[in-house]
């Protein structure tokens, strides 16, 4: 059984930090590494000030705040890495900067030492082959917060080792985190299967049917999300949602299903980015109040239509081998925290009803975003 006690961090940005604080609070040694040592050192301020909070909120005690902090380390060079069992890098998300630091990172580690990246979006077999030895490396995708989301993608490349996969799982699992395995495909589970709670909810607003408050009620409140789909869409900022959106569309060689949204694209240009400007599908600066739609039939239609093509995909990744079922199912519930798992809900709506719908909307558009899963139709035929 492998032991990682020693992690080497490389990037101290939102994802680098989080990621410390979790190594860190389970007993590990982090070396934290970024190019710009002024960010790290005040990524490291700031985590002391979330820590002093969870004190005075009684999360975590004086003396565990002091452990976090003294396990963290910052260096300010790779050769610091020499002797980590194992570097994460969360550095940003751009492939040929990311391929050059691996690259440089090979040289000065350990032949034994494992290499995962938290990219959101590139290719994990693409970042591998750049490797002398690529069976060391492996995707670990942790969600923002780090801290508080208990989901990770463990993604293996083509090139990773067989058993490297369970090995970082049970690591994650030390880590008090819910790792799940995925398939290195474009969006890997969350990424993908959640994209129609954004694209079709900006596709009802586009179509006309109904303006932003009333799709997010419709999905509180039918369908007992936590936070409607531009609700989520502000909170994660138009910039990021956007480039994922467009990331995944393009690494499906622009399966329409998956195209992006012009509204949306029009608010990125605009800097209408969500709560981090003040504006986003609502405006931050004042407090507005929604008046509530009445119209059951309405919310219950746009609900509907959405859940729909959720399950569809969620179907779809099952299908390809993404993921098993039960770790589609964790991945949405404890990632985007819907309420329940899709292949369960679908399970719950009977897949002919998910059928039918969508072939309702295909019949009415004749558009590929409402494609039916070839799967969908044969859970459907055994009556499930
Ligand atoms: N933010 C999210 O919601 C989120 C969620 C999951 C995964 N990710 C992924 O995590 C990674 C980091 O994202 P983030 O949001 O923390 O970014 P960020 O911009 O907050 O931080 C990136 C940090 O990396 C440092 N950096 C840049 N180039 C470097 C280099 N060559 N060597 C060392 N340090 C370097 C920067 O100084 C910065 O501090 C990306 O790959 C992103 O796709 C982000």
């Amino acid at each position: 059984m492998r032991e990682f006690k020693n992690i080497g961090i490389i990037g101290a940005g939102s994802m680098g930090i989080g990621i410390a604080q979790v190594a860190s609070a389970a007993g590990c040694k982090v070396f934290l590494y970024d190019n710009s040592i002024d960010s790290a050192k005040k990524s490291l301020n700031n985590l002391e000030k979330i820590l002093s909070r969870l004190i005075v909120k009684q999360r975590i005690t004086e003396l565990q705040k002091q452990q976090i902090l003294h396990n963290i380390k910052i260096v300010s060079s790779l050769n610091d890495f020499k002797n980590v069992e194992l570097v994460i890098e969360a550095i940003i998300e751009d492939l040929s900067i990311k391929k050059e630091l691996f690259r440089k990172l090979e040289a000065i580690v350990t032949p034994n030492c494992i290499i995962g990246s938290n990219t959101s979006s590139l290719s994990i077999t693409d970042l591998g082959s750049v490797f002398k030895d690529p069976t060391r490396f492996i995707g670990i995708h942790f969600f923002n917060p780090a801290p508080l989301m208990p989901l990770v993608e463990v993604v293996p490349a083509l090139q990773t080792d067989k058993n490297l996969s369970l090995a970082i799982k049970k690591l994650l699992q030390q880590w008090k985190k819910l790792p799940v395995i995925a398939k290195d495909t474009p969006g890997f589970i969350v990424n993908r299967v959640a994209r129609p709670f954004y694209s079709e909810a900006l596709r009802i607003y586009e179509e006309q049917i109904a303006d932003f408050s009333t799709i997010d009620q419709a999905m509180k409140e039918v369908g007992g999300f936590k936070m409607g789909p531009f609700e989520l869409m502000d909170f994660i900022g138009n910039d990021v949602n956007y480039a994922v959106t467009v990331s995944v569309f393009k690494s499906f060689y622009y399966d329409p299903k998956y195209k992006p949204s012009l509204t949306q694209k029009q608010y990125k240009e605009a800097g209408w980015l969500g709560r981090k400007t003040l504006k986003g599908y609502y405006d931050y600066n004042n407090s507005v109040n929604h008046n509530p739609s009445n119209d059951v039939a309405l919310l219950n239609e746009i609900f509907e239509r959405i859940l729909a093509l959720l399950i569809n995909d969620a179907v779809d990744a099952l299908y390809l081998g993404v993921a098993s079922k039960e770790d589609i199912d964790l991945a949405v519930t404890k990632g985007v925290n819907y309420p329940k798992g899709l292949l369960a809900w679908g399970e719950e709506k009977t897949f002919n009803w998910v059928m039918n719908t969508l072939d309702d909307l295909y019949a009415t558009y004749h558009e590929d975003r409402y494609r039916c899963s070839a799967h969908l139709r044969k859970l459907a035929s055994k009556g499930l």
